[in-house]
Formats: structure tokens, sequence, C-alpha cells
């Protein structure tokens, strides 16, 4: 058989769909697992596909079956583990090698990694892969990170299993070192901030106008149909219309409201905070996930508290789901612009040069986040790629215009009736503080003035940084 074009190590459900899908592409791969079972089952399993898989079960034996520069995918749990499995590697590695990391790794780790091999003419490639099972198997969106002349020899491989949206890969050589990995946990970020926007849209309806599931479900499959279609819409519709085989109710009901997270939404606002960029909408999304994890500490407190009494104050109507189709949308607006704004700064801050317009066009399939909007994004920084925010490219400020009196009466009317909906009225106060050209934040800088003599600067350009706190003035 010919040398592999590519290998992979770690044949868990997502490492086995990206090999056979590698495969499928007309790609030779060579296969690895630590469990060496796992790869005979797995060769098995490939069918038709097995001629273009070499099932290995030794380091050595996997690493003489691929092409030199060797690219290696290494797709197992984050963290030590895949330091340790590149310690196993290392030694039958030799020179232009490339280990690609297509974990949900930390960027700063991928970076660490990048440093580690620069003087051992190794290379390690940090590669985000979106689009869950689904996506390894048929076409993910892949976001690469990694010196360029590595991801060259991977390319031809990379392109051939992305998604495509009319025709372009969804695949890019983003930057060096953890660029990849950043731009996927930013996707994710954003993915979060999707995912509760939606969540608490469905609890204004379930709990405020008490629909059913089903019913909810109607509601998203119509949406799905115009401004907000997206994947995450479509299996929003598609899970609230599934029943349980158990007991025959709707799925939904019986799940237990307590979400689970591994860290990519942490990432990025711990990133954004650390830059200074705001992402309210992904905060408040991750931020909801731990609360939602507080199960009895939330029993405990509604015994305490109860819930409010009052209704829900905008009828049920189509007046009803317009506004909530739009208020979804402007809060979804805003999460893309945190989420943007927060990649133009890291760019900036570890000179990637982060290439913003393709970042967008590779989410238009693939992804968990996919979208037409992400065209729409991709066309808007295109056009106007010094923009400090996307909100106030042309085309963005017009949906804003068109969207943001829905959010505010949604919002407004989910508070009073004791609904609670972090994620759009934090989208909805990035708005209202972002076009305020006089905030408040003269009262902070006097009261920090006040405490701890901190200065502030006046708006009449008067050099008298201090206020008349002393003493004698007040
Ligand atoms: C994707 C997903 C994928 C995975 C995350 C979810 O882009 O394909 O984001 O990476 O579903 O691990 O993360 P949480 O478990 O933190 O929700």
């Amino acid at each position: 058989m010919q040398q592999a074009e590519i290998g992979l190590i770690g044949l868990g459900v997502m490492g086995s769909n990206l090999a056979l899908n590698i495969a499928e592409k007309g790609n030779t791969i060579a296969v690895f697992n630590r469990t060496t079972a796992r790869t005979a089952e797995f060769v098995g399993e490939a069918g038709d596909l097995a001629g273009n898989v070499i099932g290995c079960n030794t380091i050595e034996e996997f690493v003489a079956a691929i092409r030199p520069p060797r690219p290696i995918i290494i797709m197992i749990k984050a963290g030590e583990a895949v330091d340790q499995q590149m310690d196993a590697l290392m030694p039958f590695l030799s020179g232009g090698d490339i280990m690609i990391d297509a974990g949900n790794a930390n960027f700063r780790d991928t970076m660490a990694r990048f440093e580690r091999l620069k003087d051992t003419g190794l290379t390690f490639i940090g590669m985000g892969v979106s689009g869950g099972e689904e996506g390894a198997r048929h076409g993910p969106s892949i976001m690469v990170g990694g010196t360029e002349e590595s991801y060259r020899r991977v390319e031809k491989v990379l392109t051939s299993i992305a998604a495509t949206y009319e025709g372009d890969p969804c695949c890019a050589w983003l930057g060096t070192d953890g660029a990849g990995h950043f731009v996927k946990t930013i996707h994710n970020g954003i993915e979060y901030a999707d995912m509760q926007m939606i969540a608490e849209i469905y609890g204004i309806l379930r709990d405020g106008l008490g629909k059913s599931a089903p019913e909810i479900g109607h509601m998203f499959g119509a949406w799905n149909k115009g401004r907000l279609n997206s994947y995450l819409i479509e299996i929003t519709e598609k899970v609230l219309a599934a029943t349980d085989p158990v007991g025959g109710k709707a799925m939904v009901d019986i799940i237990l409201d307590r979400a689970g997270q591994k860290g990519t939404g942490k990432w990025s606002v711990i990133e954004s905070q650390q830059m200074g960029i705001p992402a309210t909408a992904i905060e408040a999304a991750v931020a909801a996930r731990s609360l939602s994890s507080m199960k009895t500490e939330r029993e405990a407190a509604q015994k305490i508290f109860g819930l409010e009494a009052a209704k829900f104050a905008l009828p049920a109507g189509a007046k009803l789901e317009d506004d909530l189709e739009l208020a979804l949308f402007a809060a979804k607006i805003a999460a893309y612009a945190q989420g943007f704004a927060v990649m133009a700064a890291a760019s900036r801050e570890f000179g990637w040069k982060l290439p913003m317009p393709r970042i967008a066009q590779i989410w238009r399939a693939g992804c968990i986040i996919r979208s037409q909007f992400l065209d729409e994004i991709a066309r808007a920084v295109t056009a106007t790629p010094d923009a400090a925010n996307l909100i106030v490219t042309p085309a963005f400020a017009d949906m804003v215009k068109l969207s943001l009196p829905a959010l505010r009466r949604v919002v407004a009317a989910a508070v009073t009736a004791g609904l609670p909906v972090p994620a759009l009225s934090s989208a909805l106060s990035y708005f209202d503080a972002y076009r305020q050209a006089r905030g408040t934040a003269n009262l902070i800088q006097a009261q920090r003035d006040f405490f701890g003599a901190h200065g502030f600067e006046r708006i009449d350009g008067v050099d008298r940084p201090h206020g008349p706190w002393g003493s004698g003035a007040l």
C-alpha cells in the first residue's frame, strides 16, 4: 500500500469520524489508538473505506506508514493527555513532521506547545474543528493555527474534508501558533450566547405564555425560514418536537435543567476581560450555565422567594411572535459583534493578523453556529474592514435599528414578569451603553478620585485633574 497522506491518533467518536471523512475523500490515512483493539475494530467498521485506512498497532509502525513530512492529527481529550501523546510520538518523528492538535485546546496551551517544538525541527498546528460528530464525519469547519508552511502541507487533505459553502471549503489558515484554537474558542463563546438566548426565548414562551414544547418548536421552525435561519434554530425545532420514547412526554420536559460546560465559553470570557473587550452576552451565557448547575440552591431559593406572579405583559399572537424573533435577532447581533471585537483585539495582542472576513466565511457551513447570517457578517467586514464594531457597519446598523425596539419590549416584559433573560438583557444594555456618547463613568471617575486621588480628565480642557473633595472645598 502507498504511504499515508496523513495520520490520526485517537479513534474516539470525533477521531473515527474525522478519519472516515479523510478516507472517504480519497486520502490514505494511517490510524493509531492507545487501545489497539479499537484500531482493528475501526478498520472493520470502515467498510468500503478500509482500502484507504492503514491500521497500526505501534507508534513506530504508524509513523513509518505516513509520507514525510508527516502530518499527525491528535484527536484526544484536551489537556495533559495531549502533552503525553506528544512525548510518546517525538522520539519517532523527524524534521518537518507536524503534530496537529484537533481537540478543543486552550490556545495558551497551544502556544506553549508550538514554542516547545520550535527548536526541535518539528512543528505544531492547533486546529479548531467544529461541527460535532456529524460535522467531523461529513464536513466540519476547520480553523488552523501554525506556520503557513505547515498548513500548506495539510491544506489539500483538510480542504477535501471540510464543509463547503457555495463551493468554498470552510477551512482556513488563520495565523501562527494559537490563532486557530483562539478562533475556535470564540466560536464556542458565541455558540454559548446563541444557545442561551434561544433558551431564554423558550423560557418566555414556556413560563410566561404557557406554551407546550411542540408549540414552541413550531415557532422555531417558522423562524428558521427567515432571518434567524441557522443550524442551532433548526435543531431547537427538532429537539422541541421530539417525544421521550420512555414516557411519551416531550423529551425536553424530562431533561434536567443543569447544563454542562467544558471550558471554551469560560476561556472566551477570561480572554475578553484580559483584553478589556466587553463580551457581555457571552459572559451572561457562561454564568447562566454555572447558575443552571446550582440546582439544589435554586430549589431552596424558590421555596424562600417563590416565583413572580406577574404575567408576561405582551399578549400572545403574531405580533409577539414577530417581536420574539426580532429580539433574538438583535441579541444575536450583539453576541457576534462582541465575539468579532474580541478576535480583533486578540489579533492585535498576539500579532496574528486574523482574517475576519475569512473567519466569517468558514463559519457559514459545517460549524455549530453556521448560518446565513455569517455570510452577511462576511460581507460587512469585507466592505468596512476598519469599522470599530460590527454594529456600526452600515448593513448591521440598519438591522439593529430594525430589531432593537423588539428586544427592548421583550426584555422589559420578561423582567417585569420575573423571567430570567440574562443574555438578552445584556445584549440590550450593550447596545444602550455602546451608543451613548455621554455615559455615567464621569461619576465613577469622581469617586475614584475622591477615595484614591486617581485623577480624571475634564471635558473643558482645564488642567486640574482632581476634584474639590478636600475638607476645605466640601
Ligand atoms: C463544536 C462544538 C464542540 C462541542 C463543545 C461544546 O463546535 O463542534 O462547540 O466543540 O460541542 O465541546 O462545549 P461544551 O461542552 O462546553 O458545551
